[in-house]
């Protein structure tokens, strides 16, 4: 006999990435920036008055929607601060789809929103990339036919890393009447230069919610702080009835905004992420192994069936480089390879051709 809910009893928690506590371990495998956060947030940290603990923080993060809603030229009202972008996904969840209606997502993408539709009850509706990992021609008319009441697009996509076009995004807001989540956790490593920015569309389409978290971009997983941008009739409820009354502490409040606050100093890590991401690219390539191009802080390899996957994976967790494996459908050939300092990076190269070489 148990006392969870049946659909509690029936389901497996999320995996979440290994994570060490040792600092020698080089650590691919969560998509971490591998630059430190800004020196304003350790100055925000120093400066911070411990008394004023004794107090509960801003409900809803004042001062951070504030940075944020100018950053992104909206208004206080379309922001929702979050514990994470994790905790956004279930807000939304909880909000937006009751239990027994279906939640849609694309196969594979991010491990965990299965786990948060099961949570809720919800039935989990998964629709195949294409060949090219693209989405299906006819996903529209396949969000009509399930039903869904939202669904979840994980874009740049995790993880291979390929990035869908705005125009593309807008005219599945357009035609669709559920909730369309655009889950932007690898945003800040788009290339510039494609000038890819879906937040104008919030003027336009009140069923698009889009996710950004500080976790990558901004140096900041573990603090646990992300937000939401939405128009204010999609934001309000979330905002307003469903989110816990107070969800994001004092102290990370103040971080989150001073982190939010320094864009040079975030754009200065991206851009060093995005050089590093296009000459490891390279390395990998010349070394034989075939690699998605990514618009995100990640590479997806295909390693030879000689090696296997899960071999790689080990042999480089023996030499200390740790990777992302997962034992899913069309990945079980693969390793997902975070981007991380050059030197870093050397090693996971040096790692792999040695691999490689053991091999021939
Ligand atoms: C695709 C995707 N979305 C959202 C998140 C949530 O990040 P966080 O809860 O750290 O903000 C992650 C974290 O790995 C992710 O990979």
């Amino acid at each position: 006999m148990t006392l969870e809910r049946s659909n509690i009893a029936a389901m497996q928690g999320y995996a979440p990435g290994e994570q060490p506590q040792d600092l020698t371990t080089i650590k691919l495998n969560t998509n971490e920036n591998p630059y430190p956060p800004s020196p304003e947030v350790a100055a925000a940290l120093s400066a911070f008055d411990v008394a004023s603990l004794r107090r509960y923080p801003n409900p809803i993060a004042d001062e951070f929607r504030r940075i944020a809603a100018d950053l992104h030229g909206l208004s206080l009202d379309n922001v929702i601060p979050t514990n994470g972008g994790d905790e956004l996904l279930r807000l939304m969840l909880t909000t937006f789809v009751a239990e027994g209606e279906v939640v849609a997502t694309t196969k594979p993408t991010y491990s965990l929103y299965p786990v948060l539709a099961a949570i809720q009850g919800a039935k989990l509706s998964e629709i195949d990339l294409d060949e090219q990992w693209r989405l299906p021609s006819d996903l529209i008319q396949q969000l009509h036919e399930i039903k869904a009441k939202a669904f979840i697009l994980v874009n740049p996509h995790a993880p291979t890393g390929s990035l869908v076009s705005s125009a593309t995004i807008a005219e599945i807001a357009e035609n669709f009447d559920g909730v369309l989540v655009v889950d932007e956790a690898y945003i800040d490593f788009v290339d510039p230069d494609l000038e890819h920015n879906c937040v104008p569309l919030l003027q336009r389409f009140d069923n698009l919610l889009i996710l950004r978290t500080m976790s990558k971009g901004y140096s900041l997983a573990g603090l646990r702080f992300g937000y939401g941008l939405a128009a204010k009739k999609l934001a309000a409820p979330m905002l307003f009835k469903t989110r816990d009354s107070y969800n994001t502490d004092a102290i990370s409040q103040r971080l989150a905004a001073a982190a939010l606050a320094s864009q040079s100093y975030a754009k200065s890590t991206w851009n060093k992420v995005r050089e590093s991401r296009e000459k490891m690219f390279a390395e990998l390539t010349s070394m034989g192994l075939t690699c998605l191009a990514s618009q995100s802080n990640f590479l997806l390899c295909t390693i030879p069936e000689s090696i296997g996957a899960p071999r790689a994976y080990a042999a480089l967790k023996e030499k200390g480089v740790l990777v992302r494996y997962f034992d899913q459908d069309r990945l079980r050939d693969k390793l997902r390879i975070s981007i991380g300092t050059e030197e870093e990076n050397s090693r996971l190269i040096r790692a792999l051709a040695d691999l490689c070489r053991s091999e021939s």
